[in-house]
């Protein structure tokens, strides 16, 4: 499974990219105007921490100005991944720019029949918002399921399912039961995945009956190692 974070905070980026265990980022408009910096600006910036896919949105909603903001964004940077709506007008884009090359990723997904729709337009990513659903009493992680289920179906439909609108470990956990291929987190979910208690005990026990033996764990042949 690979993890995106879903931030347009570049010192969060960078320090979560020094894990070695983010695959690609997402952004927004709220995202970005959260940053408030110039989105080419950040967009590039980012490109250059995390070599994955990096998504940004488009701002239009009309087929030819659609296209004409991701012939900009697509400029940044090789791995910048074009966001577009799920609208007809979003998937039309989504299939002109897959069939030239670009890597989409169709955001605001929120039914099966959209998630097919955007495979048979080519997407790269599809992006259903578990959260939200979640948040309207409609189960976000049963809508991941028949995705993943009725792309599976499908030898033609390469798009990879970005479980989006992520809120908690469990939603991370249950993605990765059901088989999605992607999760965007925000920072905070990401960080809280290392969290145990019974990691934080374990390790002080440890760390205490190790003081207590007044070792070093050092290079013998730099002289200074305790045995
Ligand atoms: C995904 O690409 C979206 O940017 C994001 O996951 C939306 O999350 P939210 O519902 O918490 O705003």
């Amino acid at each position: 499974m690979k993890f995106f974070v879903d931030t347009a905070d570049t010192q969060e980026i960078r320090s979560l990219a020094a894990t070695g265990l983010l695959d690609g980022v997402t952004t927004n408009p709220t995202l970005v105007a959260k940053s408030g910096r110039n989105m080419l600006d950040v967009i590039a910036e980012i490109c250059d921490v995390v070599p994955g896919p990096v998504s940004a949105e488009v701002a239009a909603t009309e087929y030819d100005h659609i296209m004409r903001e991701a012939a900009v964004l697509r400029r940044i940077a090789r791995n910048v991944t074009i966001k577009v709506p799920l609208t007809p007008d979003g998937l039309r884009a989504c299939k002109a720019l897959t069939s030239d090359g670009a890597m989409v990723n169709v955001t605001l997904c929120f039914s099966a029949a959209q998630a097919i729709l955007a495979a048979k337009a080519g997407a790269t990513f599809i992006s259903p918002f578990v959260g939200r659903l979640d948040d309207i009493d409609h189960d976000g992680m049963e809508l991941i399921a028949d995705i993943v289920q009725i792309y599976s179906n499908y030898d033609n439909f390469r798009t990879e399912v970005l479980v989006a609108s992520v809120r908690n470990p469990l939603h991370v956990t249950t993605a990765a039961r059901l088989g999605a291929h992607v999760a965007t987190l925000p920072p905070a979910v990401l960080r809280s995945l290392f969290n145990h208690p019974l990691t934080d005990k374990g390790l002080a026990s440890f760390l205490a009956d190790w003081a207590k033996t007044g070792q070093h764990i050092e290079d013998t042949k730099a002289g200074a190692a305790t045995r």
